[in-house]
């Protein structure tokens, strides 16, 4: 069959690495001009029947060719070996070539010896495990167990991953190497397990530490991390990279979660973090461990799934972290939720203050990356309790600016124009002036800007209740607002609004005032909102002047725009801020555990809620 005069199969992980490391995009373009054109996917002339409109299209996130002509399609490898007219082993040593990767020959002893050396460090990495794993579970361990427990991991948690202890012993598994005749010193050398001391004998490098054996797809060992159980330094310890093993390859966990039942992968930043979520019944999450998410991280997840849950902690590091991997997921065409821990903890730390029902409540509550980016420009344009419209508009049009389809811009322009008390059509002009400005992709500088920012806003002071509060009156002052301008517009809304959907205090007793005139029938208009709000305070403010503004702001935004349409999204954004209330309260009392009845209706209602807010999000 093979040019080369080679027998031997070629190994599966050594095509996928060929493929790994040949963009189909890239390797087509050396023949077909490409334009990129509807959605993720690029088209061209059809380079295999003759056609004088493209109907050939390369679709980089599938990393496939298809012809709608000619029905020709395919992987790269199958790309190449209709276009050269060759074989499928000539195809890969051409894509092999390119990629400056060695291929097996029949006679390539070397080859052969980088093999078995990587089949005798698995090994090496395999009986390391089962040390670890015995000094867990026996009388060494104790300390170990004790800490496991506290950390809320089960037993059969702990086995499930593999888990052990490294007890603080200078040779304990030199010893155990030895006893199976492992001492061969190149091959301890580079197992990064052990260590030669001056003398000459090996001693272990992991001492008094909680080991995770890292696993491949496979479920084949390829590394240890290694997290202290005192003040020692560093908290995890990971051993370096070896044949066997290159950082930022692999993802923690996905050994088990790809046998997962949902369709998804959900990826966290640590170790205790997967194992956390699994034994909470997310039996679908994997880790990145420390590293920023790789392009090669990013591939194997599309390998299982198309979609992907980033969750990352509520730090100013976390969510950098986070920003970071979006585009590199996205650019692989994977659909990205983004879940935002609450509180400054993580996920780890959630599920044992919280409960698993809770996570998995928050997980259906994962945003699209738009809105989390919005998100991000809303928060970090708030600085003690003041909302900075122009920071925040000029951050949320570049965020806009950025995405590539249409209508999902004109939608978002909308909810900004919403938020800033402006129309759709001013946003789309600024986020349309930027695109003129910056017709190339920006994302790196704003992330640079988003990042900053987050470095420089404390996020434990953003999250408090507040803010959100802030937020909530200023949507109900433009809502009355809107209403004394159109009266009319109240029995153009579907649902109508009650005194609950406004904020307690001032504004429910204004809100009280405005629907009983409108009950009587009563004439309403601007001047009379103005009469309702006498002598009400909002945040140390006169209440009139607020709608006064409020009102001002409304002239001439509404030329061409659907009145309606933004007084329904205020009413639902107000429904919405008017469960999050509840939600808070009931989480307080879900907490209280001196009232233990109370606390389990408080939880139940707490997934109520939280079905609700789900239901009216996805309206
Ligand atoms: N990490 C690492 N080396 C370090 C610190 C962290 O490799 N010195 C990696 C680990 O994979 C760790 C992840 O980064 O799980 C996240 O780090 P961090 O948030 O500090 O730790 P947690 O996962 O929260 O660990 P724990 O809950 O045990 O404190
Ligand atoms: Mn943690």
């Amino acid at each position: 069959m093979s040019s080369a005069g080679n027998n031997r199969p070629i190994p599966d992980e050594l095509v996928e690495e060929i493929k790994a490391k040949n963009d189909i995009v890239a390797v087509v373009e050396q023949y077909v001009r490409l334009d990129k054109r509807s959605g993720s996917n690029y088209f061209g002339l059809c380079p295999f029947h003759n056609e004088d409109t493209p109907s050939f299209s390369v679709a980089p996130n599938k990393q496939i060719f298809y012809c709608f002509g000619c029905h020709k399609g395919g992987n790269v490898i199958q790309f190449v070996r209709e276009l050269e007219k060759c074989t499928w082993p000539q195809a890969l040593k051409i894509l092999a070539d390119r990629a400056s990767i060695k291929l097996p020959e029949s006679d390539d002893e070397a080859y052969r010896e980088k093999l078995e050396f990587n089949s005798r460090i698995s090994t090496l990495y395999l009986e390391a495990a089962r040390y670890y794993y015995r000094q867990l579970t026996g009388p060494a361990g104790q300390n170990a167990r004790a800490y496991l427990k506290n950390r809320a991991i089960s037993d059969s948690t702990a086995k499930k991953f593999g888990l052990g202890f490294a007890p603080d012993e200078w040779d304990g598994l030199v010893k155990h190497f030895a006893q199976l005749n492992i001492t061969d010193p190149v091959l301890l050398d580079k197992s990064g397990l052990c260590k030669r001391g001056n003398k000459g004998g090996y001693y272990d490098i992991f001492r008094n530490r909680l080991m995770f054996p890292i696993f491949d797809a496979m479920g084949k060992i390829v590394a240890f991390g290694g997290r202290n159980l005192d003040q020692a330094l560093p908290k995890y310890m990971n051993s370096p990279e070896t044949p066997i093993y290159t950082k930022g390859r692999h993802l923690y966990g996905l050994n088990i979660a790809k046998s997962s039942n949902e369709k998804r992968l959900i990826l966290v930043e640590g170790y205790m973090d997967t194992i956390a979520m699994h034994q909470a019944g997310v039996d679908y999450a994997v880790a990145a461990l420390g590293t920023a998410m790789t392009e090669a991280q990013a591939n194997l997840l599309r390998k299982y799934t198309e979609n992907v849950i980033v969750c990352f902690d509520a730090d100013a590091a976390g969510q950098t972290a986070a920003l970071k991997s979006l585009d590199i997921l996205t650019s692989r065409g994977l659909k990205v939720l983004v879940l935002q821990m609450p509180d400054g903890k993580d996920p780890d730390e959630f599920i044992k203050k919280h409960g698993a029902e809770r996570f998995r409540a928050l997980v259906d509550q994962a945003l699209p990356v738009i809105d989390f980016k919005i998100e991000v420009a809303r928060r970090t344009s708030t600085h003690q309790d003041q909302f900075n419209i122009l920071s925040f508009q000029d951050l949320a049009c570049t965020i806009l600016a950025q995405e590539d389809n249409a209508i999902v811009r004109e939608l978002y322009a909308g909810k900004i124009g919403t938020m800033i008390h402006t129309s759709a059509e001013s946003v789309m002009r600024e986020i349309d002036r930027r695109r003129t400005v910056q017709p190339t992709n920006k994302t790196d500088t704003l992330h640079q800007q988003l990042s900053d920012r987050l470095n420089h806003t404390d996020l434990d002071a953003q999250t408090n209740s507040q803010t959100a509060n802030d937020l909530a009156i200023r949507e109900e002052i433009y809502f009355l607002s809107l209403l004394a301008d159109q009266p009319s517009l109240l029995a153009l809304l579907k649902d109508q609004p009650g005194i609950d959907d406004f904020s307690p205090g001032a504004m429910q007793q204004v809100a009280g005032r405005v629907f009983k005139l409108l009950s009587e029938q009563k004439a309403f208009d601007t001047s009379i909102l103005m009469n309702c709000a006498e002598a009400l305070m909002v945040n140390e403010r006169m209440l009139s002047d607020l709608f006064a503004t409020a009102s001002l702001k409304l002239e001439g935004n509404f030329s061409g725009q659907e009145p309606a349409n933004t007084a329904t999204e205020l009413l639902r954004e107000m429904r919405l801020n008017h469960l999050r209330r509840q939600l808070r309260e009931a989480q307080a009392l879900a907490e209280d555990l001196s009232q233990p009845e109370k606390a389990a209706l408080a939880r139940q209602r707490l997934l109520d809620l939280n079905l609700h807010i789900k239901q009216l999000r996805q309206r």
